[in-house]
């Protein structure tokens, strides 16, 4: 498929994670035209005039917005940001009861509006929601899927680089599972350029230990709780997330990203939506099957779905 002429996404919400991923998206030129839409109707034309105001220093894109659904109409690209956020020391998946309900109540109107969009779910935790979605609406796996681990994975190759003393482009790592508590990072396939981890001399003349690996683990896992702590939110790095797996799909990319999509058959994985690397084009996520594991990784892999699995069940009921 050629790259999408006259291209549209629209987010829905417009707090502060909707806002910054229209604000990335029109920096980087994600989408010709950029749309926000949220039901509180002066909070959503404060934000598109904000950023309109601004439009003479981005590229070719353009801003609309509003609380009329007609906003959404056209989209290639959905992207849901609606919902409760995490308070201080809130878990993700505490934000499960309530975000499940607005999904349920949002999705079939939003379908109607976009019916062959592609629909990228960020509220979280996003992916209980997208399972919850995918089975609502019955859309194939690949057309709603979570952003997932995108983020995790670029806090984690932004660590890393930092630590090897090179670019983030050049840190090949992954963070897979649950975007929240049991994520875990593919270790044993993790390499800068095509050395793997544990073998890099740092500019500091060392090399990273296993025991170092873990504690940046364990620090890229409890990111968002930190930023929380000191700033209510997490808003510009998952804006600038979104806006890339945006520009994925509307250019057709091929990239390989680790998106949240409702796995089948996937290393044991059944009907649960965890992030795995997945090729996203202008058709959707498609995991990568042949992403290997190491058996203790399979084990933390299954360990997540089955956390996931329980929850999904837990509002199913
Ligand atoms: C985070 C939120 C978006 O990880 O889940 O920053």
């Amino acid at each position: 498929m050629a790259v999408i002429e006259n291209s549209k996404v629209t987010i829905v919400g417009a707090g502060s994670v909707g806002s910054s991923t229209a604000y990335a998206a029109l920096i980087r030129g994600s989408a010709r035209h950029v749309a926000l839409y949220d039901i509180a109707t002066e909070k959503v034309e404060a934000e598109v005039l904000d950023l309109a105001h601004g439009t003479q220093f981005t590229g070719s894109s353009d801003i609309i917005g509003g609380s009329d659904l007609s906003v959404v109409e056209g989209s290639h690209v959905v992207v849901i940001t609606a919902g409760a956020k995490q308070n201080p020391g809130q878990t993700r998946i505490e934000l499960a009861g309530v975000n499940a309900g607005i999904m349920k109540k949002m999705m079939p109107q939003l379908l109607e509006a976009a019916p062959e969009a592609i629909f990228v779910i960020v509220t979280n935790p996003c992916d209980v929601l997208t399972v919850l979605a995918q089975e609502a609406t019955g859309l194939p796996p690949e057309r709603i899927f979570a952003s997932g681990t995108v983020l995790d994975t670029s806090r984690l190759r932004w660590k890393l680089a930092e630590r090897a003393g090179v670019s983030t482009g050049s840190v090949h790592a992954y963070i897979v599972g649950e975007h929240g508590d049991t994520e875990f990072p593919l270790w044993s396939r993790a390499t800068i350029g095509t050395v793997p981890i544990l073998d890099w001399v740092t500019p500091a003349g060392d090399r990273m230990s296993a025991a170092e690996l873990d504690q940046i683990a364990v620090d890229v896992r409890d990111a968002a709780y930190k930023v929380i702590q000191g700033k209510g939110a997490t808003n510009y790095a998952i804006g600038l997330s979104s806006a890339r797996i945006i520009e994925a799909i509307l250019h057709d990319e091929h990239a390989v990203m680790p998106v949240s999509a409702v796995l089948r058959d996937f290393h044991g994985v059944d009907r649960v939506a965890l992030s795995v690397p997945s090729v996203v084009s202008a058709t959707g996520a498609h995991p990568v099957r042949e992403t290997q594991f190491a058996s203790h990784e399979l084990d933390l892999f299954h360990r997540s779905a089955e956390a996931l699995r329980e929850v999904a069940d837990s509002l199913r009921s």
